[in-house]
């Protein structure tokens, strides 16, 4: 695992940016793993900007998000099928039939998680994967537990990522209880994944997911143990390395 520390968010986002245009220009058949939040939002931004200056091309890129919740289609807003539109594939020429985020209205959802598990794996698994932080150490929403589960489920929501998320919504209470995501299998076979962390919330859970033991309670621990992940973080979120 490298650590990146960047100056502030905007080096962070076009430092990540710069990593994942590397792979479109060299892969252009890439299977992009992506994550929506907050975090990302620069990195798609910075994209965004090297497609319009003609640097890269998404015309064969395929897509797999991590994660959506239960309950809500493409046209709520809060979705992370909506979030991926507005924030990138609007923006640039990928095809939105290569584009994969789980169903949130499907009528079964474990069925859907089973199926979106077998959509990845018959794509080959993900070439690069982007994750965020959740600020309990979440990474798509693969939640603190016992164990790691590894294919990808339905998932109940804790109640610190609720009050987190709660921020997105008109109310604590519209937030959905459950969401399908990817579990550590595909994320962990990913050939490459970037870590996304910026502000001081996420200091905590960046300080015990890089330098803790590796722990289910703390899910993105388990990235010390790809052979391939950086993570690209500002100051503010890296301040613990400067303690003592
Ligand atoms: C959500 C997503 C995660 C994301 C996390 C952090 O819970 N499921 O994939 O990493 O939020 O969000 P933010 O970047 O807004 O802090």
């Amino acid at each position: 695992m490298k650590l990146l520390v960047c100056n502030d968010y905007d080096e962070m986002s076009k430092k990540a940016a710069a990593l994942i245009a590397a792979q479109v220009k060299l892969f252009p058949e890439s299977i992009l793993g992506l994550a929506t939040g907050s975090t990302p939002i620069g990195t798609y931004d910075e994209l965004i900007r090297l497609y319009n200056a003609g640097e890269i091309d998404f015309s064969e890129i395929e897509t797999v998000n991590l994660d959506e919740y239960v309950g809500l289609g493409p046209d709520h807003e809060q979705s992370y099928r909506h979030f991926m539109n507005k924030q990138l594939f609007n923006h640039v020429n990928i095809d939105p039939e290569m584009t994969h985020v789980p169903n949130g209205l499907a009528a079964n959802p474990e069925e859907e998680a089973e199926n979106y598990e077998m959509m990845v794996e018959c794509l080959g698994g993900i070439d690069l994967q982007v994750l965020g932080l959740g600020p309990n150490g979440h990474i798509g929403f693969n939640e603190p537990d016992s164990f790691f589960t590894p294919a990808t489920h339905v998932v109940n929501l804790s109640k610190e990522t609720i009050d987190a998320n709660s921020r997105f919504f008109a109310s604590r209470a519209e937030v959905p209880h459950q969401a399908i995501t990817l579990g550590v299998k595909q994320i962990m076979q990913a050939g490459k994944i970037i870590l996304l962390v910026n502000g001081e919330k996420k200091a905590r859970a960046l300080k015990a997911a890089v330098t803790g033991p590796v722990t289910p309670d703390l899910p993105a621990s388990i990235l010390q143990l790809h052979p391939d992940c950086t993570v690209f973080a500002d100051e503010a979120a890296c301040e613990w390395i400067y303690d003592d």
